[in-house]
């Protein structure tokens, strides 16, 4: 591997733990304002300092993250559809190369939909962005995206997904956690990160899921809408952190973040 596209991996994977905490704020490209995501900027700046690296738009960089004050970019190239569209796998390249490099982002980021209407276009899609990132030195992520249809997480697929994605090129793949999530990652010859999917019910629940995930041997998480639509993002993220970069159990990770709850809430300083 070229010696830039090692550096920009060993952005995003920390040498230290060789994992990854990935702040993922790129919904709005097909969600429009996704609830806590209204203003982009305000919910995320407080969480940069705790992430390895930011997933978002291009739009969102520019508009809602300070230069100065960001982390590594992983750049989300993909788009063209909507939720309120006829197939939300209807996704192309949307932002070019040079603007990846102009961003000096340390990924470039993309749906795959496979066994989906367009599955054929996004998978030329991911081919032809691996291509361009080979070119430049700039790693590329595939998103074993679902659509709608998120029972379609099971290891049967998603190992299917995540193996074409590495056969493809991709040098890291994102996917859903799920039960077998062992084949999942047996299968997959490239790292493996996990998105957190929908809010899950209860904040402890998604600590459980990120412990399972490093358990089973994902390299980190990309999680967006479980931390930022928790109550106490912070907290959150920092726990979420301690599972990923310091193998902590579900239950010291749940121990510190009632702690940084109690340091937001100021309520258990009579405790
Ligand atoms: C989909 O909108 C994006 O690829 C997200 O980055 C991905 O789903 C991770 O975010 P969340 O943890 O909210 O599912």
């Amino acid at each position: 591997m070229d010696w830039g596209m090692k550096n920009r991996l060993a952005h995003i994977f920390q040498p230290a733990s060789g994992n990854t905490v990935m702040l993922a704020a790129d919904h709005g490209y097909f969600l429009g304002a996704v609830s806590r995501l209204e203003h982009v900027g305000d919910t995320i700046t407080p969480l940069i300092p705790y992430a390895d690296a930011l997933m978002i738009t291009r739009g969102a960089i520019r508009t809602s993250i300070d230069p100065l004050n960001a982390k590594p970019i992983v750049l989300r190239v993909s788009g063209g559809n909507s939720i309120a569209g006829e197939d939300l796998s209807n996704e192309k390249i949307t932002t070019s190369i040079k603007d990846a490099v102009r961003l000096n982002v340390s990924a470039i980021a993309l749906s795959i939909y496979v066994g989906a209407k367009y599955e054929h276009q996004t998978l030329l899609g991911l081919s032809e962005l691996v291509n361009q990132g080979q070119e430049y030195g700039i790693p590329v992520l595939a998103v074993t995206a679902v659509g709608k249809e998120l029972e379609k997480r099971d290891a049967r697929f998603l190992s299917l997904s995540c193996r074409i994605a590495a056969e493809l090129g991709a040098h890291f793949v994102k996917t859903y956690y799920c039960e077998n999530f062992e084949k999942v990652i047996n299968t997959c010859p490239v790292p493996v990160v996990i998105a957190g999917g929908p809010k899950l019910k209860t904040d402890v629940d998604a600590l459980k899921l990120a412990h399972d995930a490093i358990g089973l041997g994902a390299k980190g998480v990309d999680m967006g809408r479980n931390i930022w639509q928790s109550k106490y993002p912070v907290p959150m993220i920092k726990a979420i952190k301690s599972i990923v970069h310091e193998k902590a159990s579900v239950k010291d990770a749940e121990e510190l973040f009632n702690e940084e709850k109690c340091k937001v809430d100021k309520a258990c300083e009579s405790n």
